[in-house]
């Protein structure tokens, strides 16, 4: 079967079935973030691969990036993130109910990063991976909101980690120059909105997510593969020699797709919420390319000034890079309570998550 083409996967824009139906809203108690000591510019990576600063950030807006060294794994770069947002939200390990990790590189294959995370700060409540590829944190996020919504879980703490500088070839100068290293953490909690602000949802001003859009694009399955490691192709000697532990990427047909699919999911969010380009306080979308993300603001109306960018000082951190960008945009005190953010995700699969979420702090 032939997978359909990215045009052909419209979807319908109508309410979420939610909108006007819970009365639990979701704030955001508590963020932070992580980073590896190690910046590595671009011409760092000039002295050893094909490469120049100038050809990476024009092609990439990538200045520099954060690169792991030893004790700075997904693990610990997610411990480290986490710990900070529990500590802006006061809040400690026993608060938590559930602690969803974002990733595609894992600390180990097993147990899960979310489980390493829960026994290094003694946190009780269940704990799970999560596997979106860059979208990752998007899923993370909309899960929680979820959990806390049906009343499964009053405190969630959701962490986007990877890691990918190890797992790409140093040697491939089309993926060596793109990623970096880092993680981000929210701690999100219920709150109870009944006899406030009414439901959350569109025409609502509780915080928490008023719409998302959650999708693929399964014509790019291929585009974005590492190819050896999995059950299908364990790692072995031979797998190691050839290189297949490493991320191989078609880069420009990612990004042609990319374009597309994250214009359309930005349009769906805001149309199933009711909402116009111009009620956007705040865009973060995944730091993947600044051209990507020039490509999409003419089409989906959003300027420049109310998009937040970091890709030039961090690279593609994947799951990470969503909740980093929100973690410095909190700590600059740029979000005001009320502010309608709108994130989005995209990676490979090729996944793509946006939510629109109101922005809000306990009370
Ligand atoms: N330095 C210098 N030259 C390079 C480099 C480099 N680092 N990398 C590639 N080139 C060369 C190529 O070999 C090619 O040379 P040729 O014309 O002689 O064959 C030329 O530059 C153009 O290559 P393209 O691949 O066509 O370059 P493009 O403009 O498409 O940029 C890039 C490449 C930056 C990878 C771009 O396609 C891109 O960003 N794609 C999206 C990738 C992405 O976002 N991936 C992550 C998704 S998230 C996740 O899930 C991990």
């Amino acid at each position: 079967m032939t997978a359909p083409a990215v045009d052909d996967l419209a979807r319908d824009t109508a309410p979420l079935p939610w909108a006007g139906g819970s009365p639990t809203g979701v704030a955001v108690a508590g963020w932070g973030h992580a980073l590896p000591v190690r910046r590595v510019t671009n011409d760092d990576l000039a002295r050893t691969l094909d490469t120049s600063d100038e050809w990476i950030a024009e092609r990439t807006g990538i200045r520099e990036r954060r690169v792991s060294g030893a004790g700075e794994s997904t693990g610990p770069l997610a411990v480290s993130a986490s710990r900070a947002a529990l500590d802006r939200a006061g809040l400690t390990a026993t608060d938590v109910d559930v602690v969803v990790v974002a990733t595609s590189t894992p600390e180990r294959l097993i147990p899960s990063t979310a489980a390493i995370v829960a026994a290094e700060l003694g946190i009780t409540g269940g704990a799970f991976d999560l596997n979106a590829a860059c979208a990752g944190f998007v899923y993370g996020l909309t899960t929680t909101a979820a959990l806390i919504g049906q009343g499964m879980a009053r405190i969630a703490l959701v962490v986007g980690a990877d890691t990918l500088t190890r797992f790409t070839d140093p040697d491939d100068r089309s993926t060596a120059v793109l990623f970096g290293d880092a993680a981000g953490a929210l701690v999100v909690a219920g709150t109870d909105t009944s006899d406030g602000d009414g439901a959350v949802g569109p025409g609502s001003a509780a915080p928490g997510l008023v719409s998302c859009d959650l999708v693929g694009d399964p014509g790019g399955i291929d585009l974005l593969v590492v190819p050896a490691g999995g059950s299908a192709r364990p790692a072995t000697a031979d797998t190691v020699a050839a290189r297949e532990h490493y991320l191989q990427m078609d880069g420009r047909e990612v990004f042609r797709r990319a374009v597309r699919a994250v214009a359309a999911s930005v349009d769906r969010t805001l149309a199933r919420a009711g909402c116009k380009a111009g009620d956007v306080a705040w865009f973060i979308p995944h730091q993947a390319n600044a051209r990507i993300v020039d490509a999409v603001l003419p089409r989906v109306g959003i300027p420049p000034e109310r998009t937040v960018s970091n890709v030039d000082r961090f690279g593609n951190t994947s799951a990470a890079s969503i909740p980093l960008a929100l973690a410095e945009e909190a700590d600059s005190d740029r979000l005001a309570t009320g502010d309608l953010v709108l994130v989005c995700g995209f990676g490979a699969g090729l996944t793509v998550g946006t939510a629109l979420w109101r922005w809000g702090t306990p009370a």
